[in-house]
């Protein structure tokens, strides 16, 4: 125990009380890049799994704690007196990248010094080890932190030995320097879902060069929290699942928030009706090591999604990012027939496992990608396509095929939505080709990834949304089924009024075509909030990309696409009171005062008015298609941008001097 104060009480209830904003995803990158100039480049991104989260099955199952009131902490030495014992510390000290650490009790705190920086967070770590888990048990941690200088750190508990599985991994930023400052407290909760009598409990700390500094490190047992009652706070009282007749809303839903967060569970199950997992089904994590599936996490999240009604996406299933070691760094290459038969063992090891259980599946992830030195668009370079060839994607799509006859079979993919985008146009091709070949190919999965520069300027970022309906239509001409399957708005930082009004009027647009399109089924934001969006680690330069804030409160683009939403008769999908033409997202008046509107039971009301403009402007009275039979399009345009950004801006602007 250090003399500084810490804030003491811990309590249940979950929610972590860190001051990090992103819920702990690794720093790995993938897709979801700028529509122009930045593609992603295949390659390069670790394939380390570090930042994914691990955890385990059996959701509700909730262990009892040790000893009802008891505290059980299983550190044995978590305050420091005199002694580091018996944590220890390791540096990955590479010739690229030499770390060194040292490690000492210094004035009542565990220290951890880095002489030198590494590579990657993991490369320096302060552990504990041993640590005995129970599958289905809540566990407490807390610790208090401090550092001579800001940085993030991520703590986990997880398996010690190779393949290093992390059962729980969050991020933490340390706003508590120098090291004798205040320390700043962390405190979370969370299910663990694997027994494992040998686990390890971690700080990573690296890269930076510097010093970190923990004390009062508890690790104990406790009972489940509860689970917070949900009331949606649209104005309409209709949560987005009430509309699944016309559009199905989805979200992605990462491990470390979903055993860790009871609100953000409430919130996902009253409002959304079906979930992604954001990380649980990727290949390292899921068949970790060669001819090893570990479902655990999956399993528990498809368990939860059952209890709660909620639809699942399989994703996915041939992806060249987020892949094990002993894929992509194998001692021998693979030839061609090895991992043909990998990639059939990979997809008969999920859908065989789900198999009746997840009406769709991406089974084909980002396989496309520009020629740098030609400008000419082909198939990723990737382990997949380079050993296996051209025709891995119909491989794929008939055994995923036969493996589960019932599902829908998806290509998913960034950057494709708007027709003539030069990407869009070659999926297109190949999704058509591969059609008219008999590949049993039903989706496809538009990621919509977009976002407003750090300078506000949106040419790259915004989409043409005429543009995206035109795509929608010759899917549809094909009978092709569209998803928007992971949907976000990054905004630039600093966050300002404009960019937020931007935003609003994305995602309400968004909707807009894809409830217009009769061929546009599905809508996924991909991740709930900014508390657990993996936007800030991946584009450190952009945050503040989804519905609900890093307090899990509902944010003006919530409140732009519930209004929209409540526009339209949640039963047949009509417009309620309307007669011709589009619902009007473009109008945008929807935003709400939402100030403080929680729709949480237990927090306060909204004090915001509505904000709606009264009845939708116009619309038809033909219903969006359910069960499968369609209607035409009821509107086509998008309406000048700047001038609904600017009437938006105005709303906010004269909202904000209301409350002045
Ligand atoms: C992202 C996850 O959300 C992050 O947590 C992870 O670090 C990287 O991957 N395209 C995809 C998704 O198909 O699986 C990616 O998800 C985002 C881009």
């Amino acid at each position: 125990m250090s003399g500084a104060s810490n804030n003491g009480g811990t309590g249940l209830g979950g929610a972590a009380n860190v001051g990090a904003g992103a819920g702990g995803q690794s720093g790995m990158s993938a897709g979801g890049m700028p529509a122009s100039g930045g593609e992603p480049s295949s390659g390069g991104a670790p394939t380390g799994a570090a930042g994914m989260a691990n955890g385990g099955a059996g959701t509700s199952g909730g262990g009892t704690a040790g000893a009802a009131g008891m505290s059980t902490n299983l550190v044995t030495n978590g305050t420091f007196e005199t002694t580091s014992s018996p944590w220890w510390s390791y540096a990955n000290n590479t010739t690229d990248y030499p770390a060194d650490q040292t490690l000492a009790a210094t004035n009542g705190q565990l220290c951890a010094t880095m002489t030198a920086g590494g590579q990657n967070v993991w490369d320096e770590i302060v552990g504990l080890s041993g640590v005995a888990l129970t599958k289905g048990q809540y566990y407490h941690i807390s610790f208090t932190v401090t550092a001579d200088a800001p940085r993030t750190i991520k703590f986990k508990t997880g398996l010690g030995v190779a393949p290093y599985t992390d059962y729980f991994l969050e991020s933490v930023a340390i706003t508590a320097t120098p090291t004798t400052a205040t320390p700043q407290l962390v405190d979370y909760t969370y299910l663990n879902l694997r027994d494992d009598p040998m686990a390890q409990f971690q700080f990573q700390i690296g890269k930076t060069a510097g010093t970190v500094c923990f004390d009062d490190i508890v690790l104990e047992p406790v009972p489940a929290p509860a689970t917070p009652a949900y009331t949606t706070p649209a104005h309409s009282h209709h949560p987005f699942k009430d509309y699944k007749g016309m559009v199905k809303m989805g979200t992605a839903v990462d491990t470390p928030i979903f055993l860790s967060n009871p609100l953000h569970n409430s919130i996902v199950a009253g409002e959304f009706a079906m979930i992604t997992p954001a990380n649980s089904m990727k290949m390292n994590l899921i068949q970790p090591t060669q001819g090893v599936f570990d479902y655990t996490d999956t399993d528990a999240l498809v368990a939860w999604a059952k209890q709660n009604g909620l639809e699942f996406r399989g994703h996915p299933l041939v992806w060249h990012t987020q892949t094990p070691a002993w894929l992509t760094a194998p001692d021998t290459p693979f030839t061609a027939d090895q991992l043909l038969d990998i990639m059939y063992k990979h997809i008969d090891g999920l859908m065989s496992h789900y198999v009746g259980q997840f009406p769709y599946w991406d089974v084909v992830n980002e396989a496309v990608d520009v020629n740098k030195d030609t400008g000419v668009w082909g198939y990723r370079s990737t382990v997949w396509h380079d050993t296996i060839g051209d025709d891995f994607i119909e491989l794929a799509f008939n055994h995923a095929h036969a493996a589960d006859p019932a599902a829908e079979l998806l290509y998913n993919d960034y950057n494709i939505e708007q027709k003539g985008n030069a990407k869009a146009d070659y999926v297109f091709d190949m999704v058509k080709a591969l059609h008219d070949k008999g590949v049993p190919i039903g989706g496809i999965g538009f990621q919509g990834h977009y976002f407003i520069e750090p300078d506000g300027t949106t040419s790259n970022g915004v989409p043409d949304m005429q543009a995206i309906r035109d795509n929608m239509a010759r899917y549809n001409d094909l009978g092709i089924d569209v998803q928007i399957t992971e949907c976000d708005f990054r905004i630039g930082k600093p966050l300002d009024d404009m960019k937020t009004a931007v935003q609003n009027k994305f995602y309400a647009d968004m909707l807009q075509v894809c409830i217009d399109a009769p061929n546009c089924s599905h809508f996924t934001v991909w991740g709930l909030s900014d508390l657990d969006s993996w936007v800030p680690s991946t584009f450190p330069e952009y945050d503040f990309a989804h519905l609900f804030d890093t307090h899990l409160m509902p944010k003006d683009d919530y409140f732009a696409m519930s209004d929209l939403f409540a526009k339209y008769n949640p039963d047949d999908g009509t417009l309620i009171g309307g007669t011709t033409g589009t619902a009007g997202a473009t109008g945008m008046a929807g935003t709400s005062g939402m100030m403080g509107s929680s729709g949480m039971t237990g927090s306060s009301g909204m004090t915001g008015s509505s904000g709606m403009t009264g009845s939708p402007s116009s619309g038809a009275s033909e219903s969006k298609k359910s069960g499968g039979c369609s209607v035409t399009p009821r509107s086509n345009g998008s309406g000048p941008w700047l001038v609904s950004v600017l009437a938006l801006l105005g709303v906010l602007l004269s909202r904000r001097r209301r409350a002045d």
